[in-house]
């Protein structure tokens, strides 16, 4: 059994990390090399030669078919057989490699992992702030040795900020603000709403004024991988609520974990904002911003990956701190439950 949902899309790359060159990417374990056809549509076929099982990503391209580099086998984009090894021989097109159903949405290539006939892009986590108007989007990639779940578990809880990050975005009144918790269906949503308090350095510059100030932090949970962040200030008179704060300054931190393995994940992570939307020098400055926070959490989670398997004898303890990433463990538990029982 894995510790990831099937019959669901995940992230498979950044849409400008595709191109018609082919990329090797293991997704849920799955070896996959990524390419773009000639009307720039995507590519997934398995990275392994029907033949010998050489890695196709190693192939040549060839119009919108690959070619084995090993001996020669060409294959369509579709992964069937065009060509074997000794051009006379006739082609068996039974020989394929298998593909896999791709969709592109919110600047992502999804790929998804499962039933090929129940691939439906309406099941595509509905990640609105990357695609909406009057907002927006930009972010990178990083890949992590740890179990995405401890991704998922970190980010459903902000604490971890004022430790992790407290040269940028920590603040001690995050860790005295009282924190909600709700599970609506698959999703799981905790928020901190912290009200009348000095803004941190990087909220203070993006509102543009002093003074206290309205911070919240909504973190919502998407089924199979991804994390939502709703995060900004608004000035304290400004009358913002947690149904209605578009009075300040507000982002969306957008966060997909892809299983790579049982301990590895792809992590895409960006921010989607509603100020300053053509200011493409602040979209720079904060990609790059955003990286170093986060590469604080990648050696975090690293060092408590290994941890785990140093001491297999122990077993992490949940407080209340924990309960966003508790609900969402629970929620891939059950999905993951339900597919089993359907194949049964
Ligand atoms: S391994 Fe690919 S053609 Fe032989
Ligand atoms: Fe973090």
């Amino acid at each position: 059994m894995t510790s990831w949902v099937e019959n669901a899309w995940y992230v498979a790359s950044w849409d400008a990390g595709i191109t018609s060159t082919p990329k090797a990417r293991t997704i849920c374990g799955i070896p996959m090399m990524f390419y773009r056809k000639l009307d720039r549509s995507v590519v997934a076929m398995r990275d392994a030669c029907p033949h010998r099982m050489l890695p196709l990503s190693m192939g040549i391209k060839e119009g919108d078919s690959i070619r084995c580099k090993y001996h020669g086998l060409k294959l369509g984009p579709d992964g069937v057989a065009e060509e074997m090894p000794l051009r006379n021989d006739p082609v068996n097109k039974r020989i394929c490699a298998e593909t896999f159903a791709v969709h592109e949405r919110h600047r992502f290539v999804w790929v998804w992992i499962g039933d090929k006939d129940k691939a439906d892009p309406a099941l595509i986590p509905d990640l609105w702030p990357c695609s909406a108007d009057g907002w927006t989007f930009d972010g990178g990639y990083y890949h992590i040795a740890c179990d995405y779940r401890l991704m998922i578990d970190n980010l459903m809880d902000l604490t971890h900020e004022t430790h992790v990050h407290s040269s940028s975005i920590g603040q001690p009144e995050i860790m005295e603000a009282p924190l909600e918790c709700e599970v609506k269906g698959d999703k799981v949503e905790l928020w901190r709403w912290m009200s009348g308090i000095d803004a941190p350095p990087f909220w203070r510059e993006a509102l543009g004024k002093e003074g206290p100030v309205d911070r919240w932090q909504i973190c919502q949970f998407l089924l199979p991988s991804s994390v939502m962040i709703d995060v900004g200030v608004a000035p304290v008179d400004a009358g913002a609520t947690l149904a209605n704060h578009d009075q300040g300054v507000r982002g969306m931190v957008v966060d997909c974990m892809t299983p790579e393995t049982e301990t590895s994940h792809h992590y895409f992570w960006g921010m989607a904002r509603n100020f300053d939307i053509n200011d493409v020098g602040f979209t720079a400055r904060f990609k790059a911003q955003q990286g170093g926070v986060f590469a604080e959490d990648k050696v975090i989670l690293e060092a408590q990956q290994q941890a785990i398997e140093q001491n297999p004898d122990l077993k992490m303890n949940s407080y209340s701190i924990d309960q966003g990433g508790v609900r969402a463990r629970q929620i891939i538990a059950r999905a993951i439950r339900a597919k089993e029982e359907q194949g049964a």
